[in-house]
């Protein structure tokens, strides 16, 4: 199998145009929100309107330091092989994990999709994602 890795187009614009592109991905939400360090949240990927059917889904959390623009790496969350029996909803629960974390700093969720280009099993895969914010605190 081969794996051909394109760029994920960071989607840090607001704008419906920027929304409709991420709607091809599917969307992603975290309950609560805003969550203490050590603090349980829950991340939802939800399917419906990515374009194909995700073979893998991997989720990230990511800072952006809000002084310099600077963008921290990705740390996995959880991988998830999708599942083929037509949920479209993944949840899973976690913490944020020890990145780091300090004031100034503002993170996304990222839900990255790994698909076959035309859907069908043998294709070449790609990947794109969308992201939603999350409020830490009490670092
Ligand atoms: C998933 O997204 C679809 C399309 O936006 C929406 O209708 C549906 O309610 C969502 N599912 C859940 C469990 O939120
Ligand atoms: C996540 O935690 C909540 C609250 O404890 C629980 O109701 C829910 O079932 C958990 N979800 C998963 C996917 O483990």
């Amino acid at each position: 199998m081969k794996l051909f890795a394109l760029a994920a187009s960071a989607l840090t614009l607001a704008g419906s145009a920027v929304a409709q592109e991420a709607a091809r991905f599917g969307s992603v939400s975290v309950y609560p929100s805003t969550v203490k360090v050590g603090e349980t949240f829950t991340v939802h990927y939800n399917s419906t309107t990515a374009r194909h059917q995700p073979k893998y889904y991997d989720a990230y959390i990511q800072g952006t330091v809000q002084s310099n623009g600077f963008i921290q790496p990705q740390y996995l969350l959880q991988r998830t092989v999708f599942p083929t029996d037509g949920t479209k909803d993944v949840y899973f629960n976690t913490t944020v994990p020890d990145i780091g974390l300090g004031p100034g700093i503002v993170h996304s969720i990222w839900a990255f999709i790994t698909y076959p280009v035309d859907d069908t099993p043998d294709a070449p895969l790609e990947y794109g994602g969308v992201s939603t914010g999350i409020t830490v605190e009490g670092y």
